[in-house]
């Protein structure tokens, strides 16, 4: 029997059908000069493109919200021309490719931006580490600039710009990266949200900007092509678990049923030392949201297809297997051993440790392949 056998089949959604359900999690590798993806991100993208689906690293809706150096954006041209050519290759490969859209807020520094131009965030409360900037030096984050309502409204749009820009550039669909303590994250928290408008105080009115998010680009491209990426508890980029964390997350997942996007997408990082998300969550959010749920995290082909054949997720992420394992999924389905990649390649190294990782097996999908439409 082989013991991999729905992590490894299709899966029909209302727009297209995924090849199998390995998904490729979206990683930074902060290789896009100029915040272009590199002339190698076609290549490294098409590489991988065995994946059920692609999401493409995170990339920003505006030049404020890049954060870190050499991160790529979505919002001008050249940016647009250059993901084309990514989103291209992986369709002449018979992959499937969404992109995570992001505004990273508090966290970055202006020397990593376009023009220098300052942080922006829900309020003026500065995250306590440091980043790396051009030429290899690393400096304390700021304190952002408060935005003002209409500044918020801004932003919202931004998001829903770039997922209009998406979706003519070619890919499938995008994820809104609402996890991670990113700016959306920072208006959900009470700890970087002490905001008097609409957009702080209460539950509702903290989720209010993630959401808009999410209506606005429901409305643009179609919830059947929108995602988004929560990480629940993680405390990751400075934000500590909160007295209303679990409400806020209750009263979010039901506004994400209610707009009947595509997937939520979970995040959790317990290979990093951090909380992992617990079987009980995921039922609980499973009751909540019938769509489909990804679940990522130091995963592996087993405990993916375990959750599988449990109920409790559609489809499973892969990061870091992905980096040093071009043919993941193949080597999933011959049980051939993972490499490792080493972490001084993740987020520098121009070519070498992107494109250069052997594949072993080659995908027996017809780069025609033409799968079941699901009815429309
Ligand atoms: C190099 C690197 C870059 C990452 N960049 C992103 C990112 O752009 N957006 C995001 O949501 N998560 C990002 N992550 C987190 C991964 O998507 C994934 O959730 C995490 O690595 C845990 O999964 P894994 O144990 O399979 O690697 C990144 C992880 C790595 C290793």
């Amino acid at each position: 029997m082989n013991t991999r056998e729905k992590l490894l089949s299709p899966l029909i959604t209302p727009a297209f059908t995924l090849k199998n359900r390995v998904v490729m999690a979206p990683m930074s590798r902060r290789r896009s000069e100029q915040a272009i993806p590199s002339p190698s991100a076609p290549l490294y993208y098409g590489q991988r493109a065995g994946a059920g689906l692609i999401i493409a690293e995170n990339s920003a809706v505006a030049a404020n919200g890049v954060g870190y150096l050499n991160a790529p954006g979505i919002y001008n041209a050249a940016q647009h021309a250059a993901w084309k050519k990514v989103v291209d290759e992986v369709h002449n490969r018979g992959g499937k490719i969404f992109v995570q859209l992001v505004h990273t807020g508090r966290i970055g520094h202006p020397l990593n931006q376009e023009g220098g131009v300052p942080l922006v965030g829900a309020s003026a409360v500065k995250a306590e580490d440091t980043i790396r900037t051009p030429g290899n030096e690393h400096y304390p984050m700021p304190a952002p600039e408060v935005l003002d309502t209409a500044g918020v409204k801004a932003l919202v749009d931004a998001h829903i710009q770039a997922a209009v820009a998406a979706i003519a550039i070619g890919f499938d669909g995008v994820e809104i990266h609402g996890a991670h303590g990113f700016l959306p994250e920072q208006f959900l928290h009470p700890v970087t949200n002490q905001r008097t408008d609409q957009y702080g105080g209460s539950i509702a009115n903290r989720s209010r900007f993630l959401l808009e998010i999410m209506e606005g680009v429901t409305t643009a491209i179609g919830k059947e092509r929108t995602g988004i990426r929560l990480s629940p508890f993680a405390v990751i980029n400075d934000l500590p678990a909160y007295a209303e964390e679990a409400a806020t997350h209750q009263y979010i997942t039901n506004a994400l049923q209610q707009l009947d996007i595509l997937y939520i997408h979970l995040s959790s990082q317990p290979l990093n030392g951090l909380p992992s998300i617990t079987t009980n969550y995921i039922r609980e959010v499973r009751q909540c949201f019938r769509n489909l749920l990804i679940i990522a995290g130091g995963q592996t082909a087993d405990s993916g297809e375990a959750l599988l054949q449990a109920g409790l997720a559609d489809l499973i992420a892969y990061g870091k297997p992905f980096i040093a394992n071009p043919d993941l999924v193949e080597r999933f389905r011959h049980h051939t051993p993972l490499a490792e990649a080493n972490f001084d390649i993740f987020y520098e190294g121009g070519d070498t440790g992107y494109i250069d990782f052997p594949i072993i097996h080659h995908d027996p999908s017809p780069a025609t392949a033409s799968f079941p439409q699901a009815a429309q």
